[in-house]
């Protein structure tokens, strides 16, 4: 199987062609049509042109009603009478090139307008991608700042770091892809009054000295919880640790040799976790990186006149809210509102950053709102950076509650994929023993291997696919499912593709692009989904929703298996001619592959090699 998945992809011809996104977008080509219509019927109007349900067309205008409320307001000298009548306004000034593409204009009631692709210009289209394949650039290469991961030091990572790796690491992938320069930050919390009664109830425990390597991140949590204590109740451990935040701030040695050892057992625990689910060049730069600049900055905003007193602390009160960002404590100290405000600034002014985006749960968003908005009264976005808040929900236990093991405490990363890993491996024997297959210990070594990436990649994907935005319920038995929208599921496509190529026997490559055919219509689905992958990922770009590009790449597959089903691939000569739209099918999943580069689909390919 894996030498047939490889034949095929070297079958692909050489240097594929190199187009933008909007270059490449199919919706975009509808929108510059209905664009010029628009220009002769209205004016300046912003064109709205939206995938259609599938029932009426491919793609809809929906200008018309808003054109038709706008002209009625302002004494209807167009003598429109209805939003239909400027539907058909809009139609009839189509330009005469929109007819090479569409076999279909209609206009509903409403003022809808449908387009039908005409079946000659998707075949051409179709062909052009066959012959010679496509690479997307954005249409504009920018340096791209992302903050994600950024879990903190002493402490476990939790879901809510998986979900802001999972989906920064996506993001960032893709992006790369598309050509921009992308700049991969984790910005751990390492500093901060924490450490202060961290370093004093160590030191008091003797648990500064001995092996570095023997501490562990679930001795530190450990630490950390009667640290806690110690500093609530008792006053003299209070003051030592307020003086050892002092000393640590102030570069003390010890204070720093402990806090260097403390960050490094947290650092293994991480890249264990990262290992497994394959981040790459993420760069660590964390708060403690900004601690040298947050006098200058605050200063900086106090010259600007964005400084208020109060409380004897310093505030930057915003637009987006009551409550003002702290960026200097009544004591003198800096926080977390500080240190974002110097992370901002050094990203747009040193970093050099067109876009910085930000992913981080739902929780800290009007935070990151009242940086944003500072950003902009201090203006450093006036040489046109652009922030971006990437949110994203919660992650529940299967009762809807937040998610926790059966003792009650925070779910471990690494317990979580382990527990992933299993259930794929307990499945993967049970399908071996039925296929009769004896387990050398070559094949028990590869199974193992595979658990581990089809497990890793249902984690993946499962979260990938959540609308960011959304809380979602963890479920193994879900995430796992080979029936489901799951990263199984879009591994049996992806087999089923290969096996049929390998059944069909021929050398693809000799088939002209006039042997293809678009006549069925479960064939005329494929083409077209094919087509849209770039208007998906122009999206994504903008609207940093990565479950799209999955939603497509599912909708893929089961376009797939409709066609697979509904027309016979391999039989008669003529039937061959569909085993086109198969290649370029299995092209596409390594597309999409892109994106989620080595998360699913290249995981799952290895997996079944
Ligand atoms: N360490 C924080 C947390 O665990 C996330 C940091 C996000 N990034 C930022 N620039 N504030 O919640």
């Amino acid at each position: 199987l894996a030498g047939s998945v490889r034949a095929v992809a070297s079958a692909v011809e050489a240097g594929p062609a190199v187009k933008t996104l909007s270059e490449a977008s199919l919706q975009a080509q509808v929108e510059g049509f209905f664009a010029r219509a628009l220009a002769d019927v209205a004016g300046e109007a912003k064109v709205m042109v939206a995938p259609a349900d599938p029932r009426f067309g491919d793609y809809q205008c929906n200008n018309a009603m808003g054109l038709f409320k706008q002209s009625k307001k302002e004494g209807g000298k167009e003598g429109w009478k209805s939003p239909r009548d400027v539907g058909e306004a809009i139609k009839d000034a189509l330009p005469a090139e929109a007819s090479e593409l569409f076999e279909e204009v209609n206009v509903a009631p409403q003022g809808f307008i449908t387009v039908k692709l005409s079946p000659q210009w998707l075949h051409k289209q179709v062909a052009e991608l066959f012959d010679h394949g496509l690479q997307l650039r954005s249409s504009m290469s920018q340096r791209i700042v992302i903050d994600y991961s950024s879990p903190n030091i002493a402490k476990e990572m939790h879901v809510g770091h998986l979900r802001s790796t999972i989906l920064g690491d996506t993001m960032a992938n893709l992006f790369e892809d598309l050509g921009h320069e992308v700049v991969r930050l984790n910005h751990v919390g390492d500093w901060g009054t924490q450490f202060g009664m961290l370093l004093e109830y160590m030191r008091r425990e003797e648990a500064l000295d001995g092996e570095a390597s023997s501490m562990v991140v679930s001795d530190l949590q450990k630490f950390y919880r009667s640290a806690k204590e110690a500093f609530d109740e008792d006053d003299e451990f209070r003051k030592k640790a307020q003086t050892n935040v002092v000393e640590l701030q102030s570069g003390a040695d010890w204070a720093r040799a402990a806090w260097n050892r403390i960050c490094e057992a947290s650092r293994k625990e991480f890249d264990t976790v990262y290992g497994r689910l394959q981040i790459r060049g993420l760069q660590e730069r964390g708060e403690s990186f900004y601690n040298k600049m947050l006098p200058g900055v605050v200063e900086e905003l106090q010259e600007k006149g964005l400084v208020t007193e109060s409380d004897g602390a310093l505030c930057v009160f915003t637009k987006v809210s009551e409550t003002p960002l702290i960026v200097q404590k009544a004591d003198g100290g800096f926080g977390y509102d500080s240190t974002d405000c110097a992370a901002v600034q050094h990203r747009i002014n040193e970093e050099n950053a067109n876009r910085v985006i930000y992913v981080i749960d739902n929780g800290q968003e009007l935070h990151m709102r009242m940086v944003f908005s500072a950003a902009e009264q201090a203006g450093w976005l006036s040489g046109g950076a652009r922030l971006d808040f990437m949110g994203f929900g919660l992650v529940q236990g299967q009762d809807g509650k937040k998610f926790k093991t059966r003792s009650g405490e925070v779910v471990r990363l690494r317990d979580l994929l382990d527990e992933a890993a299993d259930r794929s491996e307990v499945e993967l024997r049970k399908r071996a023993e039925n296929a009769n297959i004896v387990l050398d210990e070559d094949k028990e070594r590869k199974l193992k291997q595979n658990a581990e990436s089809i497990g890793v990649a249902a984690v993946k994907y499962f979260d990938l696919r959540q609308n960011r935005n959304s809380d979602y319920r963890f479920s193994y038995d879900s995430m796992l499912d080979p029936k489901g929208n799951t990263a199984v599921y879009v591994l049996y496509a992806y087999a089923r593709i290969a096996g049929v190529l390998r059944r069909a026997d021929f050398e693809i490559g000799t088939l002209s692009t006039t042997d293809l055919e678009l006549t069925e219509a479960p064939e005329r689905a494929l083409a077209l989904r094919l087509l849209r992958l770039p208007e998906v990922i122009a999206q994504v770009e903008d609207d940093l929703f990565p479950s799209r590009l999955v939603d497509h790449m599912y909708g893929l597959a089961t376009d797939f298996s409709s066609f697979y089903t509904e027309c016979p691939v391999v039989g008669s000569e003529q039937q061959k001619s569909r085993l086109r739209p198969l290649r370029l099918l299995l092209r596409e999943l390594r597309l999409r592959d892109l994106a989620l580069r080595d998360s699913s689909v290249q995981l799952l390919v290895n997996a079944i090699s």
